[in-house]
């Protein structure tokens, strides 16, 4: 299959919003990265998309929708849902709930759990996307399962095509950095940091959030200790690279590509992905400078952490 590259225009977005209404797949534009869409309501969208990625069907996956009010109709809502929605939507921000009965969605968006992943991107070629295609969008990121995340439709490309029928390019993506994605089916979890702060959901709900720990059940499979991975090795926290190595560098360094020279985490956050694909594509192994673990630090030591991992 040819894999169209859609404006987003009147003509890409009908164009796009056509391919989705006939169970195509469409990789879209997110603050966060971009997203490998589906109807949600379309069993056989959503194979495909597992298809496509190469992603264990026993991972779930983040429906899409354009408000809360739309949210409700999918999950239960309660107080701490309220008060994050409130603050942070549309955001980098996802809410794990419990499913309604009457949802409607593909079962196999949530691999049968008894909750689903619910977001509201900001981006607003997305929103226009969804207002066009009218539907709750599964998408998780547009990438090969397991390897580095797209932050722009190169990336979708490079990873995805003849595999899925369109990307619609809105450009490089803000944050770079996954949603943050919070639990709320029982006392409120950090199932993953992300592209918001833990710090500001947590001043926002007013307490700290409980910590999913790696040898914990696996409750969102993204939690997988190798993921996000590049081709070549990964070794983190150097100062001295070894010779063959290419230096992803933060701050103050001499490197081959600085994540920020001035040190700064949000600058850091938009650049990890891209520049793991740039670095990747030199087939030298790769180190990485130390990072702050505060704020955005902390979901990027986490890609890293992941990025470094043993490989199954
Ligand atoms: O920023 C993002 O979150 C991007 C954009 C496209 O929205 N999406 C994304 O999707 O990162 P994905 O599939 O790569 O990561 C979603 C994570 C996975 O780790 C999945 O296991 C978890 O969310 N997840 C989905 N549904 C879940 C559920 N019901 N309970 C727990 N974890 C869930
Ligand atoms: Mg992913």
């Amino acid at each position: 299959m040819d894999t169209e590259t859609l404006g987003p225009d009147e003509d890409g977005l009908s164009r796009a919003a056509e391919i989705l209404t006939g169970g195509g797949l469409v990789a879209f534009p997110t603050e966060t990265v971009y997203g490998l869409g589906g109807d949600a309501k379309n069993d056989h969208a959503v194979a495909r998309i597992f298809a496509a990625k190469n992603r264990p069907t026993f991972n779930p996956l983040i429906v899409h929708v354009a408000d809360v009010d739309t949210a409700k109709r999918y999950v239960s809502w309660n107080d701490a849902a309220e008060i994050l929605t409130t603050a942070f939507w549309p955001g980098p921000l996802t809410l794990v709930l419990p499913i309604r009965d009457d949802s409607g969605l593909s079962e196999l968006v949530t691999s049968g759990l008894p909750s689903l992943a619910v977001r509201v991107p900001a981006h607003p070629a997305f929103r226009s996307l969804l207002k066009a295609f009218g539907g709750p969008l599964a998408g998780p990121s547009a990438n090969p399962s397991g390897r580095i995340s797209p932050t722009s439709a190169d990336h979708v490309i490079a990873g995805l095509a003849g595999k899925i029928d369109a990307v619609l390019d809105g450009g490089p993506c803000e944050v770079g950095l996954e949603s943050t994605i919070i639990g709320l089916t029982d006392t409120p979890v950090l199932l993953r940091p992300g592209g918001l702060p833990v710090e500001a959901a947590e001043a926002a709900l007013g307490y700290p959030l409980g910590r999913h720990n790696d040898g914990d059940p696996l409750v969102a499979p993204g939690q997988m200790t190798s993921h996000y991975a590049p081709g070549a090795p990964v070794r983190l926290n150097v100062t001295e690279p070894r010779e063959n190595e290419v230096l992803l560098g933060f701050g103050h360094v001499t490197c081959d590509l600085n994540l920020s020279e001035s040190g700064d985490l949000t600058e850091a956050a938009a650049n990890l992905f891209g520049y793991l694909h740039r670095l990747d594509e030199t087939g030298a192994p790769i180190a990485v400078s130390p990072i702050p673990d505060h704020g955005l630090g902390r979901a990027i030591n986490d890609r890293l952490r992941r990025a470094a991992a043993p490989r199954p």
